[in-house]
């Protein structure tokens, strides 16, 4: 069969990968995809918003399966479109979607559904917002309600700084209008793990954990950004955990869409905190994780294509019957100089001839120009990828071979799933 992957990251180009792989598949296109996955398949120029040009193709083409990467496609409402024409996607509809694209949609959904969560109050006015943030000595995370490119979030430790915060948002607009909500919470402690899942709107089928690294600079340093690198599994995200979370959080939350009518087919992924008092759910995203996909779908040796189709189409077979590649996978982001703030792009990329066949290459910010060859064309430009027989050597592979790509201002975190790597 023909599919359509929708997105043009790593996540994508990962994707698009994984389902060439599966015996199921003919043929993939990207829409838009990048310098990376125009390799693998046909690249498509239609942005992942264009609701009508993208069904338009997925109609003239027969395609499939429809997999939807990013937010913004999910937030459009591509999903809806098309499976009103009856074509299968992997993707929730723009309702359900509002798990990721409204924070307060979500908050008051992990309420109802009693998802162990941290407390919170949502606020359109300073002075109370302030208040909850004072009643609680200021420890507290002031979250934009909308969409903010993973940017909308600060994290507070004392009265002052959340009344910033609350400032920032509300006063200042600094967010647009996606902080003219607010959502102020309780701030936790604790490590995080990113668990996704796939699900047909009933069961829920989680893949292995992963860890990411938001932070741009080395030992969790300077500003968010939508991830630096990550590693799976992390040691913390036991079998009982993640058994724990999907109980608690992942089945709950798809009891309760279903319950207020949204029918949520497609990538379900739960932020948790692991506190002493169990995992508490920190946000949801309704797509697959970047840079998590990179380190997850490589491990995955089941059928991506079938897994996706199943969900799609509503009819996900028994749980529990994903296989996985034992051997833990770290991926590195190669960012370029001053992400996730301005940047320069049109960097000619070099030596990626140079890598060597156990490390896998996905690419993100890259196009291919006439004449010149694969040029820089965003912020985040290449995730590395490493299979090993540890995290540690997984590791080790990829930070040896990391230096070997070269464009002007690259940069990268070495200090990824180090926290893992001592043994
Ligand atoms: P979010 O986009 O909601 O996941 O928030 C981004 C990051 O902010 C998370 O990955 C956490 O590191 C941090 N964060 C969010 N909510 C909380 C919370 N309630 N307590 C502590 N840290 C948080
Ligand atoms: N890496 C976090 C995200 O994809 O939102």
């Amino acid at each position: 069969m023909k599919i359509l992957v929708v997105g043009s990251g790593a996540r994508e180009h990962v994707l698009a990968w994984k389902c060439m792989q599966s015996v199921l598949t003919d043929r993939v296109f990207i829409a838009p995809g990048n310098g990376g996955t125009g390799g693998l398949g046909k690249n498509i120029q239609i942005p992942a918003d264009d609701v009508a040009n993208l069904v338009r193709f997925a109609k003239r083409e027969k395609i499939g399966l429809v997999v939807l990467g990013p937010e913004s496609a999910v937030a459009a409402g591509v999903g809806d479109a098309l499976r009103e024409e009856g074509i299968p996607v992997f993707g929730p509809g723009r309702q359900a979607g509002r798990i990721e694209s409204s924070k307060s949609f979500a908050k008051e959904l992990m309420r109802r559904a009693q998802i162990p969560t941290a407390g919170y109050g949502v606020f359109t006015d300073t002075a109370p917002a302030k208040a909850w943030a004072r009643e609680h000595d200021g420890r507290v995370v002031v979250k934009a309600d909308g969409l903010a490119m993973g940017k909308g979030v600060l994290v507070c430790g004392s009265v002052e700084e959340a009344e910033r915060a609350v400032d920032a948002m509300l006063v200042e607009h600094a967010y647009g209008r996606a902080g003219a909500t607010v959502v102020v919470e309780q701030r936790l402690e604790g490590p995080e793990v990113s668990l996704m899942a796939v699900t047909d709107g009933t069961r829920v089928l989680p893949l292995e954990a992963a860890r990411d690294f938001k932070r741009a600079l080395a030992g969790d340093q300077g500003p968010n950004t939508g991830g630096m690198g990550a590693y799976s599994p992390p040691a913390d995200a036991t079998a009982e955990l993640v058994a724990e979370a999907v109980e608690t959080v992942l089945e709950p939350a798809v009891r309760q869409l279903a319950e207020d009518g949204l029918d949520y087919r497609g990538l379900l992924y739960a932020g948790l905190m692991l506190t002493p008092d169990g995992p508490r759910a920190l946000e949801f995203n309704a797509r697959f994780g970047d840079p998590e996909a990179q380190v997850v779908l490589p491990r995955l040796k089941s059928d991506a294509v079938r897994l996706m189709l199943e969900a799609a189409r509503g009819d996900l077979g028994p749980v529990g019957e994903l296989e996985w590649d034992a051997r833990p996978c770290v991926g590195v982001v190669i960012a370029s100089g001053g992400y996730p703030d301005s940047y320069e792009t049109g960097f000619e990329i070099e030596g990626l001839a140079t890598i060597p066949p156990g490390v896998l290459v996905f690419h993100a910010g890259t196009r291919y120009l006439p004449g010149r060859g694969l040029v820089t064309s965003g912020g985040r430009v290449l995730t590395l990828v490493a299979l090993g027989d540890s995290v540690a050597a997984a590791r080790e592979t990829v930070l040896s071979t990391v230096g070997r790509v070269r464009f002007n201002g690259a940069f990268h975190r070495r200090d990824i799933a180090q926290e893992a790597s001592s043994a």
